[in-house]
């Protein structure tokens, strides 16, 4: 990785990665966070800001195929490495299964939560196709919901799973 030095003597790093297919080479700071990178250098604002503290979930991002809390990854940890955020979840403008669910089972109120929600749930279904209730709430614990009560979000991810079958 190339280190690279401006007039104000603030370091930046060279980093290359790829988020959602598409390969990025951009200068960072040594503690510029993931999910401060993704918002701001790429305008990828699907990915939320809650916490920041890795207890909310709603930073939620794929790294190499399994969820991480963005806030809690600097952006030079993530050199070299595949980022999937909700923006990449759609095809040619078609939602994933995963979105349409959520929509048809009104599982989205303020929505602050639902692109973490969604790439948790997306990192189950890609590594368990066929997940139980009881897994599907595992793997949405590290995400917290302060509107739905999390019924009708268990219920689309188990009617994506349904549909996948
Ligand atoms: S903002 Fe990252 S876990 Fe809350
Ligand atoms: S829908 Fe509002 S926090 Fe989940």
């Amino acid at each position: 990785m190339q280190k690279i030095e401006d007039r104000s003597e603030t370091k930046y790093y060279l980093i290359t990665l790829k988020v959602n297919g598409d390969s990025y080479t951009r200068a960072v700071k040594a503690n510029t966070l993931l999910v401060n990178f993704l918002r701001e250098e790429l305008d990828l604002t699907g990915t939320k800001k809650g916490c920041e503290l890795g207890d909310c979930g709603s930073c939620t991002v794929l790294l190499d195929g399994k969820p991480v809390n963005s806030c809690l990854v600097l952006a030079l940890e993530a050199e070299g490495h595949e980022i999937t955020t909700i923006e990449g979840l759609s095809q040619n403008d078609k939602l994933d299964k995963l979105q349409e669910a959520f929509v048809e089972n009104a599982a989205i109120q303020c929505g602050y939560c639902t692109p973490g929600m969604i790439m948790s749930a997306k990192a189950l279904l890609t590594r368990n196709p066929h997940p139980t209730e009881g897994e599907v709430r595992e793997a949405i614990a590290g995400n917290l919901c302060r509107c739905t009560g999390y019924v009708n979000i268990v219920k689309a991810i188990m009617s994506a799973a349904e549909e996948q079958q």
